[in-house]
C-alpha cells in the first residue's frame, strides 16, 4: 500500500505495517551540499506469509527501505508497526530475531574461515535458540529446510558454490525462527537455473512454515513466480502497487510499463532506462476504475502526489495527482494536449 492511505489490506491482519517512511542523506559539500531523499513517504503492508517484492532500479531506494525495516538505517519519517508494536529506533533482541535479512552477495556475509555449523551455531546461541549440546541436531534441521546434505556441516564458503552458499545464509537467517525474511537481491548473482531452485526453496518455507518474505529485485521478470504482490519503487517513491497476476496484466504507471518492457542487460545487475516522454502524459484507467482521469506522479521531489486506488475490488494502487483540469475530456490524449499537461 503506497501513499499512506491505509486500504489495502485490514491493517490487524498485517505482519509489517511500515506508513510514510522518509530516509534522506544530506550529500555533496560546501555550495554542493543537499539533501538526497533515498525514500520520501514509502508505505507497504506485509500480511503473515505473504511474499511481497520490491522492484525498482539500481538506486532506487530498495536497500535503504530493507534497512530501515531492520533498524539498520535511521528513518527521518514515518512508523514501522511490526505484529502489532510499533518498533523504535533502537530494536530489542526480539525485533532482530523477528525480522532477517539476505544479502545479495553470500561470499560476503559468510566468514570464509568458519564451518558451516559454527556460522549457524554461532547465531543459535547468540539467540538462545537451543542449548550448546543441541547446536549440531539443529544446525542439521536447518540443513535440511534449505535442502543441503548434512555433508556440509564440516564445509567453508570456499567449498561451495554460490547457490549452496546462498542456502546457508538463509538457513542462518531461520535459525531464529524470524516471522519475516528480506531477501535484498538475494538470487541476482546466480545463475538462472540456481535462482529457480533458491526461488522453489522460498515458496516451500512460506508454506510450510508461514515466514512472511519481502522479496527484492531490480526487474520484475525475477518476482514473477514467487511474489503474491508487488511493490515498484522508482527514485525513493513507490509508484505502482497491487497483486502479481494484476500488476503483470494491466500495468498502469509508465513506469512499470518500462519495467515490464526492458530487457535485463547480460551481466544481469542493473536495467538501464532511459527517460520516456509518455511519462509526463496522462495515466489511463482501464474501464470502470475509479479516480477519473490522472496524470503520473511527475517525479519531482515534492511533487503532490499522492497513491490513489484504480480499484478496490482489485486492490491496485498507482501514484499519481488528480487532474480536474482535465475532467470531462476525452480520455485519449492527443500530442499538444499531452504537452500542455507536462509538469
Ligand atoms: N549512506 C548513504 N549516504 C548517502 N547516500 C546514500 C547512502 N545510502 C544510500 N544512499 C543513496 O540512496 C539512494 C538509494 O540507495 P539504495 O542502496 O537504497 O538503492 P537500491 O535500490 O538498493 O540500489 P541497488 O539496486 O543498486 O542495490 C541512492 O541514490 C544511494 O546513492
Ligand atoms: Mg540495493
Amino acid at each position: 500500500m503506497i501513499g499512506g492511505n491505509k486500504s489495502m489490506s485490514d491493517a490487524s491482519e498485517s505482519l509489517l505495517d511500515a506508513q510514510n517512511i522518509t530516509v534522506s542523506f544530506d550529500i555533496g559539500q560546501g555550495k554542493y551540499k543537499r539533501v538526497l531523499y533515498a525514500l520520501n513517504n514509502v508505505s507497504m503492508m506485509i500480511a503473515p506469509g505473504e511474499i511481497h517484492g520490491l522492484v525498482g532500479e539500481s538506486g532506487s531506494g530498495k536497500s535503504t527501505f530493507a534497512r530501515a525495516i531492520c533498524g539498520l538505517q535511521a528513518i527521518q519519517g514515518g512508523n514501522i508497526v511490526f505484529a502489532g508494536t510499533t518498533l523504535g529506533a533502537k530494536r530489542n533482541l526480539m525485533d532482530r530475531k523477528n525480522i532477517q535479512m539476505v544479502f545479495q552477495d553470500p561470499y560476503a556475509s559468510l566468514d570464509p574461515r568458519m564451518t558451516v555449523k559454527s556460522a549457524i551455531s554461532e547465531v543459535l546461541l547468540r539467540h538462545r535458540v537451543v542449548s550448546r549440546g543441541e547446536c549440531e541436531r539443529k544446525c542439521r534441521e536447518l540443513l535440511d529446510m534449505v535442502q543441503l546434505s548434512e555433508s556440509f556441516l564440516d564445509a567453508r564458503p570456499g567449498d561451495m558454490s554460490g547457490g549452496q552458499r546462498q542456502r546457508v545464509v538463509i538457513a542462518r537467517a531461520l535459525a531464529v525462527n524470524p516471522r519475516l525474511l528480506i531477501a535484498d537481491e538475494a538470487v541476482a548473482s546466480l545463475d538462472v537455473s540456481v535462482q529457480a531452485g533458491i526461488i522453489n526453496l522460498l515458496m516451500d518455507l512460506r508454506e510450510q512454515h508461514n515466514i512472511a518474505i519481502l522479496f527484492i529485485a531490480h526487474n520484475l521478470a525475477v518476482v514473477r513466480s514467487l511474489c503474491d504482490r508487488i511493490s515498484v519503487i522508482y527514485l525513493g517513491r513507490i509508484v505502482e502497487e497491487a497483486s502479481r497476476d494484476e500488476l503483470y496484466s494491466n500495468p498502469i504507471h509508465p513506469y512499470t510499463r518500462r519495467l515490464l518492457e526492458a530487457v535485463p542487460r547480460l551481466d544481469g545487475r542493473h536495467t538501464v532506462l532511459a527517460p520516456n516522454e509518455s511519462e509526463q502524459g496522462v495515466i489511463h484507467l482501464p474501464d470502470g476504475a475509479r479516480g477519473g482521469i490522472l496524470k503520473p506522479d511527475p517525479m519531482v521531489a515534492g511533487s503532490p502526489w499522492t497513491l490513489l486506488s484504480l480499484d478496490d475490488r482489485r486492490d491496485h494502487y498507482v501514484a499519481a495527482v488528480r487532474d480536474d483540469s482535465v475532467k470531462g475530456k476525452s480520455n485519449k490524449p492527443n500530442r499538444s494536449e499531452t504537452q500542455s499537461e507536462m509538469y
